[in-house]
C-alpha cells in the first residue's frame, strides 16, 4: 500500500448553470461530510466557480477550474488568468484534457507553460494524458504518453512535481462506457510513473499522484483503487449526480 493520498476528482465539463450547481454542491456536501481519506475535487464550469467556493469554503473539499490561461492578464479575448482564479479560491486546475486538445488545439508548447504558469501561482495543476484507440491498436501508446509527458512537463523541476497531479485517460475510454480493464490502467500509469522516474528521479516519482479517468462509475471504482499505482480517478459523466459522485468517493 502506497502512502499517497488518493484523490477524487469531478469534472463537470459545460455543465451545470448556478443554481444546478448550489443545489448539487449542498446535496453532494451532506452525503460526504464523515468521509475521511480521500482528498476529493470539484470542477465546474467557470461561471459556476465562485457559487462553488464560497458553499465548500472550509470543508476541504478541493475546488478545480477546468482551463485557465499562462499569462497572469493581457490582451486574450475569453481567457480567464492565474490570479482571477486564485481571487475565486480555486485550489487545483485540470489541463490538457483531451476535449481541449482536440477541439481547443490546446497543444504541449501552451500546456508547458500553463503547467509551469499554475504551480507559479499556487494552483495545483491536474495535467491529463491519454492515447486514442487507433494509437493503442497501433501499439503507439507509450509513444504518445512519453511524448505528452516529456513536453508538459518541460518547464517542471524535479521538486515541483510533488505538486502535479496527472491523470491518465485513455480517449477511447472517455464517455464511452468503456472502462480500460484494471490491468490496462495499472500496466499503463506503471508506464507514467516508469517515464516520471526517467525524466526526474525515481523517488519522485513514486511520490506523484496519477489518477486513471474514463468511463469510472461508483461500481467499478473500487477495481480501479486496488490497483497498486492507481491513486484516484477524474470522474466525468458519473460526478454529475451528487449520488453517484459520493458513491465514488466512499470506494472502498
Ligand atoms: P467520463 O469522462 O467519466 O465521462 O468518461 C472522464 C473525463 O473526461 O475526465
Amino acid at each position: 500500500m502506497s502512502s499517497r493520498v488518493p484523490v477524487i476528482a469531478g469534472n463537470w465539463k459545460m455543465h451545470k448553470t448556478i443554481s444546478e450547481a448550489e443545489e448539487f454542491t449542498q446535496i453532494f456536501l451532506n452525503l460526504v461530510k464523515d468521509v475521511q481519506g480521500p482528498e476529493i475535487v470539484i470542477g465546474p464550469p467557470f461561471t459556476c466557480l465562485a457559487a462553488v467556493s464560497s458553499i465548500i469554503s472550509g470543508t476541504g473539499i478541493r475546488l478545480a477550474a477546468q482551463n485557465m490561461h499562462f499569462e497572469q492578464s493581457g490582451a486574450f479575448t475569453g481567457e480567464i488568468s492565474p490570479p482571477m482564479l486564485k481571487e475565486i479560491g480555486v485550489d487545483d486546475v485540470i489541463l490538457g484534457h483531451s476535449e481541449r486538445r482536440e477541439y481547443n488545439a490546446e497543444n504541449d508548447s501552451d500546456l508547458a507553460l500553463k503547467m509551469a504558469a499554475a504551480l507559479d501561482s499556487g494552483i495545483r495543476p491536474v495535467l491529463c494524458v491519454g492515447e486514442s484507440e487507433n494509437e493503442r491498436e497501433e501499439n503507439r501508446t507509450e509513444e504518445k504518453l512519453g511524448g505528452q509527458l516529456r513536453s508538459d512537463l518541460v518547464n517542471i523541476t524535479e521538486s515541483q512535481l510533488e505538486g502535479v497531479v496527472i491523470a491518465y485517460e485513455p480517449i477511447w475510454a472517455i464517455g464511452t462506457g468503456k472502462t480500460a480493464t484494471p490491468q490496462i490502467a495499472q500496466e499503463t500509469i506503471a508506464f507514467i510513473r516508469a517515464t516520471l522516474a526517467e525524466i526526474f528521479s525515481r523517488d519522485a516519482a513514486e511520490a506523484v499522484r496519477i489518477l486513471y479517468g474514463g468511463s469510472v462509475k461508483p461500481d467499478n471504482i473500487s477495481e480501479l483503487m486496488a490497483e497498486a499505482d492507481i491513486d484516484g480517478a477524474l470522474v466525468g459523466g458519473a460526478c454529475l449526480d451528487p449520488e453517484s459522485f459520493a458513491g465514488i468517493v466512499r470506494f472502498e
